[in-house]
């Protein structure tokens, strides 16, 4: 009884103190439609065996709307899913992995959502744990509704 205890306090502790995180794009950033950004996705080193399994990086297209609470409903648009397996790299960062994913070319002007997910087993009986974590970013109007714009005022212009 009082190893199990111990137990569950090591995977509470495990848990709770490893969580994935989106070091960068930082909340608030540009987030432009059609251009690359560098996702970059941390994990705290681990008390016990973690074994990273996967990550799935996506964009909720909310602008306009408020952005949803639980991510377990819906990711939005997949924009990476694979392998992870961070690494350390300078001193004073945990270990973390660099992707660069593309920004959807549909996403809307205004305040949007990217996503993430993780699943990993923990210890040594493997508990699975799916882990999220998300940064609301902000899109300038895309330079192809700019140009839709001009030429309506164009011809407008012109009638
Ligand atoms: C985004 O993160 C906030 C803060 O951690 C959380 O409250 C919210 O549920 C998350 N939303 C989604 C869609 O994951
Ligand atoms: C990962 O991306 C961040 C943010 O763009 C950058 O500061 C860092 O140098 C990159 N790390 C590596 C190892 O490429």
């Amino acid at each position: 009884m009082k190893s199990i205890l111990i137990l569950l306090s090591i995977f509470f502790l495990t848990v709770h103190s490893q969580t994935i995180t989106v070091l960068s794009p930082s909340s608030g950033s540009e987030i432009t439609p059609g251009q690359d950004v560098t996702v970059q996705l941390a994990f705290g080193n681990s008390l016990t065996g973690v074994e990273h399994v996967s990550a799935v990086i996506a964009m909720i297209n909310c602008a306009g709307a408020p952005c949803p609470i639980d991510a377990s409903d819906s990711l939005g648009i997949p924009l990476f899913a694979g392998n992870y397996t961070p690494q350390y790299h300078e001193q004073n960062l945990p270990p973390y992995e660099n992707f660069t994913v593309t920004v959807p070319g549909t996403l809307a002007a205004g305040t949007n959502m990217l996503t993430v997910a993780h699943f990993m087993l923990v210890g040594a009986s493997a508990v699975p744990v799916l882990q999220f974590d998300n940064v609301t970013v902000s899109t300038p109007p895309s330079a192809s509704s700019t140009r839709r714009e001009t030429l309506i005022r164009g011809r407008t212009v012109y009638v």
